[in-house]
């Protein structure tokens, strides 16, 4: 069974992320920069564990320097999105790799990501809109001008913050200023717990940030009363299966909890997080699913409409996808 024709919402992507090694490796030559360190034999990503897989990530990064990289980086991660039948995608954009957190950097980075994504809804028919993520280690300082940069630019594309970046560096607290600032604004909120961390901290990014979504979530399997109250509060998780194995989060497809958290109730969706980095796509997670647990195009549909519901983003515009997803 084949899922490519699927209409797809995907709620958990990194735009650095989700540059293929190629795209990168080309603006490294055009820029005589040396990134050969960060590639194995075969031309792809090279990192053995989570930490090196945010340095390999953060050194793929540093070719990116120009509004023009990311209209092009943006078009491209939109074309691949489009191939595996994304109609929505929301995409986790940093102005840490944008001009370092500056606000007028920032504004000239965005105008040309919204240039490529209004390209890309005119031709190939897919709709984005931005989180603005802060970087969990790069600390709770950092991540205050990240947040101002999401609140004076919050509008058409960018609707949401979030957080990203090693679970294991401080705790979601530190990060409340930021969360607050964003909340106040009137942004939607999201962050990354319960994946290297244990149930305590989805419950920590659920008290102490107030988001509606958990980036990950999965370990909050391990505690079955926050797996009612997930499922009670209707709190969507963004689900990477693919990704958790890729990194060893478990080390099967069998092992993973996204089928018993959606059988407790609990609103899961599908993303694919870093495709490239983790060899994946949407399709063949979609793909993996399907052998693993059985589910049919029925279940991935069902999950699309939660996504699109849980989706950050106009009621106009949820209408108007949600359209897309019908039978
Ligand atoms: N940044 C990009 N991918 C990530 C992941 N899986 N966890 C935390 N931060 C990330
Ligand atoms: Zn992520």
């Amino acid at each position: 069974m084949t899922f490519t024709s699927l209409p797809k919402v995907e709620l958990h992507l990194h735009l650095e992320g989700a540059a293929p090694p190629a795209f990168i490796r080309g603006l490294a030559a055009e820029k005589s920069i040396d990134l050969s360190g960060i590639f194995d034999e075969q031309g792809d990503y090279k990192f053995t564990d989570f930490t090196q897989f945010l340095r390999t990530y953060e050194a793929a990064c540093t070719v990116l320097q120009t509004p023009q990289d990311f209209y092009r980086l943006t078009l491209a991660v939109l074309e691949q999105s489009a191939e595996q039948g994304v109609v929505y995608s929301e995409t986790f954009l940093s102005p840490d790799f944008c001009g370092g957190g500056d606000l007028v950097a920032w504004r000239d980075y965005l105008a040309a990501m919204a240039e490529a994504a209004n390209h890309a809804e005119r031709d190939m028919g897919i709709t984005l809109r931005g989180v603005i993520t802060c970087i969990r280690h790069f600390g709770p300082d950092q991540a205050k001008p990240v947040a101002h940069c999401a609140v004076e630019t919050m509008g058409d594309l960018i609707t949401g913050f979030g957080i990203a970046g090693d679970e294991s560096k401080g705790k979601p607290a530190d990060f409340a200023y930021s969360f607050d600032m964003a909340r106040e604004a009137g942004l939607r909120l999201t962050a990354h717990a319960g994946e290297w961390g244990g149930a305590a901290s989805v419950r920590d990014a659920l008290r102490d940030l107030r988001v509606e979504r958990i980036g990950h979530g999965v370990h909050a399997i391990n505690d079955p009363a926050l797996v009612d109250q997930l499922a009670e509060n209707g709190t969507t998780l963004e689900v990477c299966p693919g990704s958790n194995i890729a990194l060893g989060v478990y080390e099967n497809w069998a092992d993973h909890p996204i089928e018993k958290l959606r059988a407790a109730g609990v609103n899961v969706t599908v993303s694919t997080d870093d495709p490239p980095f983790f060899h994946t796509t949407l399709n063949a997670e979609y793909d993996r699913l399907a052998d693993t647990f059985g589910w049919d195009e029925e279940i991935f549909a069902e999950l699309n409409r939660t996504a699109m519901h849980a989706a950050f983003c106009d009621d106009a515009t949820r209408t108007r996808i949600l359209k897309h997803l019908e039978p």
